[in-house]
């Protein structure tokens, strides 16, 4: 029941205004769907992400690491997805458990079986039905952020918050990048990748086109 459907990428490829206005587009042609990203989206959720990306936090252990995107991760589907999804309507989320076997699997080098056993706890097997993946040069993205938080004027609860996460090296989002082609690989299927350099509108209304075809049997709101 339901459709979930989330949004992969590098920093900076432009998943969370896509989320946004494949929302918008849902919402006016009257399906049931709510948008949320991770970590956060739950009140515990938000409090989790803030140990995360907070810069200060520099002796966090990757054991740590990956049980604290995993128990915001355990709320989000608990207290939003699944309940959500039980009314029959469409959960977008910005990052999912992809991120986890992306970043702490293939960027910090953690064994994938062990990852994987984790978040079947955290969501108790819950995985989407499609993922976007918006695929951008790993140098590009960091730039953009970088560009973004020197607009913004820094700190780290900017809306283009420039966190923890991303300070790590550039091989290290490299090794990311290669992590997410390598789960693409895995599940020809259930993803879909587009060129994240290109103009916003254009996208959008790509994404759109390969969700489309989910939509059917799915009843818009009278
Ligand atoms: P997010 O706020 O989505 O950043 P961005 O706008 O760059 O997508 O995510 C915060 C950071 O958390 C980002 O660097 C990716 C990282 N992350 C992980 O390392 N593991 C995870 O499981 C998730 C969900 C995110």
């Amino acid at each position: 029941m339901g459709l979930f459907i989330t949004f992969e990428g590098p920093e900076g490829s432009g998943k969370s205004t896509q989320a946004r206005l494949l929302y918008e587009r849902l919402q006016s042609l009257g399906f049931p769907v709510i948008v949320t990203r991770e970590p956060g989206g739950t009140r515990i959720g938000e409090m989790i992400r803030r140990i995360l990306v907070d810069l200060r936090n520099t002796e966090m252990a990757p054991t740590t690491e990956i049980l604290l995107f995993s128990a915001a991760r355990a709320q989000l589907v608990n207290e939003l997805v699944r309940p959500y999804l039980a009314t029959g309507g469409i959960v977008l989320c910005d990052r999912y458990a992809d991120s986890t076997f992306a970043y702490q699997g293939y960027g910090l080098g953690r064994d994938l079986e062990e990852l994987q056993a984790i978040t079947a706890v955290a969501t108790g097997g819950l995985m989407p039905n499609m993922t976007i993946f918006l695929d951008l040069p790993v140098e590009d993205g960091l730039q953009r952020r970088r560009a973004a938080r020197e607009q913004s004027g820094g700190g780290y609860n900017t809306p283009a918050e420039w966190n923890r996460l991303d300070a790590r090296d550039l091989a290290y989002h490299q090794r990311v990048a290669n992590g997410f082609a390598e789960l693409m690989n895995r599940e020809p299927k259930r993803w879909r990748r587009f060129d994240a350099n290109q103009h916003v509108e254009a996208l959008a209304d790509q994404i759109f086109h390969a969700v489309e075809p989910l939509l059917q049997g799915m009843e818009p709101m009278p």
